[in-house]
């Protein structure tokens, strides 16, 4: 396979002695498109630079791109193409490549705000007639452009050499080449097959978190079952991260990562083949964004410092909650409330899927089962005992000429259109329209409705479902129309079915004549910017959203589940993999249905599951109308791994809340993969059936059938069991171990280095929030240990800074001689001053040279959690 460009690739760093300070416009004379057509080239033939010009006010590059040779495949392509390159900031690169000539289809930036460039100083440079340099001395990233027939660029590290995307095209192989056709773009890079593990790209249901090679990636929202592995899911998310393991010349260091963005909402293909990624796009441009890292959790910073950060929720938002499609009246949600009670089990959230409705119309009750009566005792009676309430919306209106929303929606003109009139649906109520959530008139009339509603009846959050948009009907295709059968078929569902499969019709339009083609992946986003938007204004509290359909940037405005799963084993394995993607995608708060959605689930399943899922960032047991019922406290085995789990997710409140603040701040994930911690381990870069909770608690579930131990990677050091602080596992250097797991035990571990400010257990999180703190500090000898706790009223909208009032406490601990120093630093005390918490007990826990296990414990103590503690607690051996 040979190479149109013969030069050998030498980077940037190599040649800074020679460059070239200046602003240029350059013109190579090899630019002619001359290239004989190849055989079984079926798509294109690439591009040659006409021209390129530096401009260091923009520190940006533009290149003008003209067509080889034409081939009809897929449609003819596009003659002139702009390539524009630019360090937006040091740490994120932008490479746009779209038509010269018309402007086409981008993601709005009304949608996605992108950030304004940062000054910093620069060096752009030209180095020869054969490649062209975008380089900033502060910056690591350097984009390079190669003048070779066809052309082809490369990012690479400035620091380590290390070439972190090449589109070089190879001759041979026409699926490398650039391709850009109004209805198909094709972009292929090159990756190190050895030396890159890439996550992400999704949503799909994966068994493995790092992406298999020879894996297909569809991007195109469906209303699919996750208990089919690979195929399309709810959201899109055309972003991966990379982390590399070393390079054999020692310049790259293991863990070092990047951050790969394709700002397309276009219905796509991802190729991966390991040493190649290869995007093919139904449309729009290409717009990628290349965040610098060098580490996992700096990646997060950077990809959410541009899509936006993460959302805040409630803190009652990290109870436990309990929902299930088939609570058939007010009696059974109150039986499974008082079910809860009775068990012991704390409930904080209870839910109701579409049954309430009336006929499944949004923002009406069943008169019979839900009347509004005794809907109102029962909301009133869970607010009374510090529960919350949260309701199902799906996005179809239906169509019922006496109905209030919707008679409003045609007053208001807010229908998604074809052909001049709304575009009729069938969802749960039969016939229905869907409201245009591009057009700024539906906001107002989605926040109308769920005010008038919300006055009937005081819901707490709100859960919008159905809105990929699933649609129970495929209308017929337009005849002849290219959009609603493109040439190019993404492999939809795993079978390249139609996109219009089971959706609006990509001849729809919304708002301003756009395209349903274009739009289709943003609907979830765009209802849940509404949803949040409307709950501000009619609580005045910070709300919390859950939606099942999401795109880049989702995460500003809700929190996720990972939808229709099946209460197999295989599904709850799925779990881990599903949660740390959204993590990645900038939703923290994510969880997957408890014990199983569809199917029956069993005794032993749902133990496990809710072991596990009380670790999840969101916790929700929901189960199918089919499906048995299996709320917590219907086997006592399960109830009584529910009291023992979630009482230590209730004790561990504090931590989960202060790592939705750092979330919220930094875009951190609260649910980690093990190389966040870790990014020097490169085994830790193959795991999908363990996480971390924040940077120092380890959960090694039972994912299998029967099994009553678990095989579980520990990073080296010591690692404290959370439940028995003596059993311990201490290694100078990672190993995979064999624990034990019975049937009422889960593997969670705290590693030396962390300090957890803890709480009491509780029913509510209310009264969890009452009980004293306790430190629990894992002393390390090799370094100092650390942590922190955020404290606020919970449902302040603003969290920190932009909310009302806030208390960080930072703490620091580490060893001196045979004593310990605890010491707090704390930020804005007030706060926690006026609510009085207190620190009632320090436990230190530590591992001598011998791995022997030693506590010390100081519980004589009242210690006010919003001043600084100064304190030297003996260590006796
Ligand atoms: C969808 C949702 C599921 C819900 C059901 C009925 O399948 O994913 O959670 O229970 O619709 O509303």
């Amino acid at each position: 396979m040979g190479r149109y460009r013969e030069e050998p690739k030498i980077c940037y760093c190599c040649y800074h002695l020679l460059l070239v300070l200046c602003l240029c416009v350059w013109f190579p004379s090899s630019s002619s498109g001359n290239a004989k057509e190849e055989k079984g080239a079926p798509v294109g033939h690439g591009y040659s630079i006409e021209a390129v010009s530096l401009d260091s006010s923009r520190k940006s590059l533009t290149a003008h791109l003209a067509l080889i040779n034409n081939s009809s495949v897929y449609g003819d392509d596009i003659q002139r193409l702009t390539l524009f390159a630019s360090l937006e900031t040091k740490d994120r690169m932008r490479i746009k490549i779209s038509d010269r000539d018309k402007k086409r289809w981008e993601v709005p930036e009304s949608v996605i705000l992108r950030r304004s460039h940062e000054n910093s100083p620069e060096k752009l440079g030209i180095l020869s007639e054969k490649r062209v340099f975008l380089s900033y001395s502060t910056s690591d990233l350097v984009f390079t452009l190669y003048n070779t027939t066809p052309f082809g660029f490369s990012v690479s590290r400035r620091s380590s050499c290390d070439v972190l995307f090449d589109t070089s095209p190879i001759k041979s192989d026409p699926d490398t080449f650039l391709v850009f056709k109004d209805q198909y773009l094709q972009l292929s890079s090159k990756l190190p097959v050895d030396r890159s593990s890439l996550y992400g790209l999704g949503e799909h249901a994966k068994s493995t978190f790092k992406l298999r090679h020879n894996d297909t990636l569809t991007l195109w929202n469906a209303d699919l079952y996750t208990a089919i592995l690979d195929q399309n899911l709810y959201g899109s998310h055309p972003f991966y991260m990379d982390v590399r393991s070393p390079s054999a010349d020692g310049r790259v260091k293991a863990g070092t990562t990047h951050g790969v963005l394709l700002l397309n909402s276009n219905g796509m293909d991802i190729f991966y083949y390991g040493d190649r990624i290869t995007y093919k796009i139904i449309g729009g441009v290409i717009d990628l964004y290349f965040f610098a890292g060098p580490s996992p959790d700096v990646v997060m910073q950077q990809y959410t410092k541009f899509i936006g950060r993460p959302v805040a929720v409630p803190y009652w938002a990290f109870g436990f909650h309990q929902c299930r499609y088939g609570y058939k009246n007010v009696s059974d949600l109150e039986g499974v409330v008082t079910g809860y009670a009775r068990a012991r089990i704390p409930l904080e959230v209870m839910w109701t899927d579409i049954d309430y409705m009336d006929g499944y119309k949004d923002f009406t009750l069943d008169p019979i089962n839900f009347p509004a009566d005794l809907m109102k005792g029962f909301v009133k009676k869970l607010h009374h005992n510090g529960q919350k309430y949260v309701i199902i919306l799906d996005p179809g209106i239906s169509t019922n000429k006496t109905y209030g929303s919707f008679i409003r929606g045609m007053e208001a003109d807010i229908f998604i259109k074809r052909d001049g009139i709304p575009y009729l649906g069938s969802v749960w109520p039969g016939p229905v329209y869907f409201p245009d959530f591009v057009n700024p008139a539906t906001e107002i009339y989605w926040a109308g409705e769920i005010k008038r509603f919300r006055d009937i009846l005081p819901v707490d959050g709100l859960w919008v479902d159905m809105n990929e948009i699933s649609n129970f009907i495929t209308s017929p295709p337009t005849p002849h129309s290219i959009r609603d059968d493109p040439p190019y078929k993404i492999n939809n569902e795993g079978i390249r079915r139609p996109i219009n499969n089971k959706t609006v019709p990509a001849t729809s339009l919304h708002f301003s004549n756009i395209t349903e083609y274009n739009a289709h992946n943003l609907y979830g986003l765009l209802e849940a910017k509404a949803t949040h938007a409307a709950l501000i204004n009619v609580t005045g509290k910070r709300p919390f959203v859950l939606s099942r359909s999401t795109f880049v940037s989702s995460g500003k405005y809700t929190a996720h589940w990972t939808g229709d799963n099946a209460a197999t084993w295989d599904n709850l394995a799925y779990s881990v993999p599903g949660i740390l993607n959204f993590g990645l995608f900038g939703i923290p708060m994510v969880g997957a249905d408890i014990c199983g959605f569809s199917g029956n689930t069993t005794e032993e399943l749902c133990r496990r599951w809710i072991q596990v899922g009380a670790f999840y960032p969101f916790a929700r047991d929901h189960s199918a109308n089919t499906s048995i019922r299996q709320e917590l406290y219907l086997w006592e085995s399960v109830a009584a791994s529910a009291r023992k789990l979630l009482g230590l997710r209730y004790r561990l409140l504090p931590y989960f809340y202060t790592l939705m603040y750092e979330a919220h701040k930094k875009g951190t994930p609260i649910a980690r993969p093990l190389f966040f911690s870790f990014p020097e381990d490169v085994e830790t870069y193959e795991i999908s059936s363990q996480f971390l909770v924040g940077k120092g608690v380890m959960v090694s579930p039972v994912l299998i059938e029967g099994a009553v131990s678990v095989h579980a990677y520990f990073p080296a050091g010591n690692w404290i069991n959370l439940f028995n602080y003596s059993k311990t596992v201490s290694h100078n250097t990672g190993k995979y171990i064999t624990l034990e797991a019975p049937p009422d035990d889960i593997n969670v571990h705290m590693r030396e280095g962390n300090i957890l400010a803890m709480q009491g257990e509780a029913m509510t999180t209310t009264e969890a929030r009452k009980t004293p703190f306790r430190l629990l500090v894992a002393l390390s000898s090799s370094e100092s240990s650390t942590g922190q706790v955020f404290l606020d009223d919970g449902e302040e909208v603003g969290m920190g800074e932009e909310g009302g009032d806030w208390t960080l406490v930072k703490f620091k601990s580490w060893m001196s001689g045979n004593t310990a120093v605890v010491k707090s630093q704390v930020i804005n005390g007030n706060f926690a001053l006026k609510e009085g918490w207190i620190i009632d007990k320090v436990t230190c826990i530590w591992l001598d040279q011998n791995a022997q296990f030693h506590i010390a414990e100081r519980s004589d103590i009242s210690l006010s959690i919003g001043k600084n503690i100064n304190m030297v607690m003996k260590l006796d051996q």
